[in-house]
């Protein structure tokens, strides 16, 4: 990840790869014309997508791989549909049950598969809303990313999407053991090993994504879950920022205002690093039981963001110090990672108890296993979210009524549906 060039996010990443589906889907489209389309499409990142596919030759051969591997992928699930647009999967196959999250666009719900009674997080969106938010191709794209081509034992897993006339659906992993830091709150501080372990959990992911070009960007508290084992998982239950302003595209903050690098609060070309500045943050607050430059007034947290040094409270070991001040380093050509991304994070003396492999294969037993029962035990969910009614429309939302605006929306997301190859999935 040394080359700067490449500097997408894991936003951006979503909308090329859904233009990569919908090349998949139009399959009479050459190669040559579909590149074509894509330089000169306006409503796209062109910039970036312009990057991103004249870097240099591999990455060309990078796109013709992910192509493959996404075009089996929806190949495998039926015989003659190149899409799963034609998969069967539709909003009644589920019982719902829960509302576990709620955002601008829609809301996450806890449902179960009528036929095999497992258990999902699914996220639905108001297909209206977010055109109105000329905010598709965010949309698309995170489905995108999500699909299997992008697999980690510590990012939640995309199983399928699908779509009704004024809906979307993403049923990913329902994952139950709460988030992080409603544990850290609940226990003020983690010692040392608890908080290295799942440092070393959530930059092994982060790790991984940026071997796939893709930066994070959005670690925040919110998107860090513990599995029912108490393992890391990496989410993205909120929707992207990105592009939510009118004219910004760099006017993008990384999670919560604690935890924007400095490059990002001041504009400036951010690349991987900011990742690594991110994990520098939650580390820090796991460690010290507040963000790093907290401050109850909000200028003046980024005034001591941009300029002042973490302080370094003797309660930690010097290893650990040390990873924090490389880190937390403002200038990212400085920071740890700024060279050999993640290699250079794992050789650092903090993480000198963690064997790499044993995480990554979850070998090493988590020391702390949330109290849950199942999973349908929600006791880890915000109780504001969980007693909320599940209305019924979800089920019923292909009604007859289609309004012009509805009509609208039902065209605007081709090539959305995904389902993995029958073997893993609902028969
Ligand atoms: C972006 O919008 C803000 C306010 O909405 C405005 O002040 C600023 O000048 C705009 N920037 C550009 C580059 O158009
Ligand atoms: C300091 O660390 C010890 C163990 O390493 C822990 O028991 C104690 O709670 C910590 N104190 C503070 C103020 O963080
Ligand atoms: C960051 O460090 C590089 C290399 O030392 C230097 O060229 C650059 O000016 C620094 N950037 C800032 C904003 O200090």
């Amino acid at each position: 990840m040394a080359d700067t060039r490449c500097e997408l996010s894991y936003c951006r990443m979503r909308g090329i790869m859904s233009l990569l589906t919908a090349f998949i889907k139009d399959r009479k489209m050459g190669l040559n014309d579909f590149m074509q389309k894509l330089v000169s499409c306006p409503h796209m990142c062109q910039h970036d997508v312009r990057g991103f596919l004249t870097i240099d030759e591999k990455r060309n051969e990078d796109i013709m791989n992910l192509d493959d591997e996404l075009d089996s992928a929806m190949h495998s699930n039926g015989p003659r549909s190149s899409l799963a647009e034609e998969t069967q999967m539709k909003p009644c196959d589920f019982h719902y049950l829960k509302i576990i999250g709620k955002g601008s666009f829609g809301k996450v719900l806890l449902a179960k598969h009528k036929e095999t009674s497992e258990y999902y997080a699914i996220k639905v969106l108001q297909k209206k809303v977010i055109l109105k938010k000329k905010e598709q191709k965010h949309i698309m794209a995170e489905r995108s990313v999500l699909l299997k081509t992008v697999k980690h034992p510590f990012l939640v897993g995309l199983q399928y999407s699908f779509q009704t006339t004024d809906k979307l659906y993403f049923v990913l992993d329902f994952v139950n053991g709460g988030e992080l830091f409603y544990h850290l709150q609940r226990e003020r501080i983690f010692l040392e090993p608890r908080a290295r372990f799942y440092a070393a959990e959530i930059a092994s992911a982060l790790g991984y994504l940026h071997s796939l070009h893709i930066i994070y960007r959005d670690l925040k508290p919110e998107n860090i879950l513990l599995d029912s084992q108490g393992h890391i998982v990496l989410t993205d239950f909120g929707l992207c920022k990105e592009g939510l302003e009118p004219n910004g595209t760099t006017s993008t903050f990384c999670g919560t205002p604690e935890y924007l690098a400095p490059e990002v609060l001041q504009k400036q070309a951010y690349d991987h690093t900011v990742d690594w500045w991110c994990l520098g943050c939650v580390l820090y607050e796991m460690l010290y039981g507040l963000p790093p430059f907290y401050s109850r007034n909000t200028a003046e947290m980024y005034s001591n963001i941009l300029n002042k040094a973490p302080v370094m409270k003797p309660n930690v070991s010097n290893a650990g110090r040390e990873l924090l001040e490389a880190l937390l380093q403002k200038n990212r050509t400085h920071r740890l990672g700024a060279k050999q991304d993640f290699e250079e994070l794992k050789i650092h003396s903090f993480f000198s108890p963690i064997n790499w492999g044993d995480l990554i294969a979850k070998k090493i037993k988590p020391q702390f296993v949330p109290a849950v029962t199942g999973p349908m035990d929600l006791r880890h969910f915000d109780p504001e979210f969980t007693h909320l009614p599940v209305t019924s429309s979800v089920c019923n939302s292909d009604s007859l009524m289609v309004t012009s605006s509805v009509r609208e929306a039902a065209h605007a997301f081709p090539g959305f549906s995904y389902g993995p190859p029958k073997d893993h999935g609902f028969h």
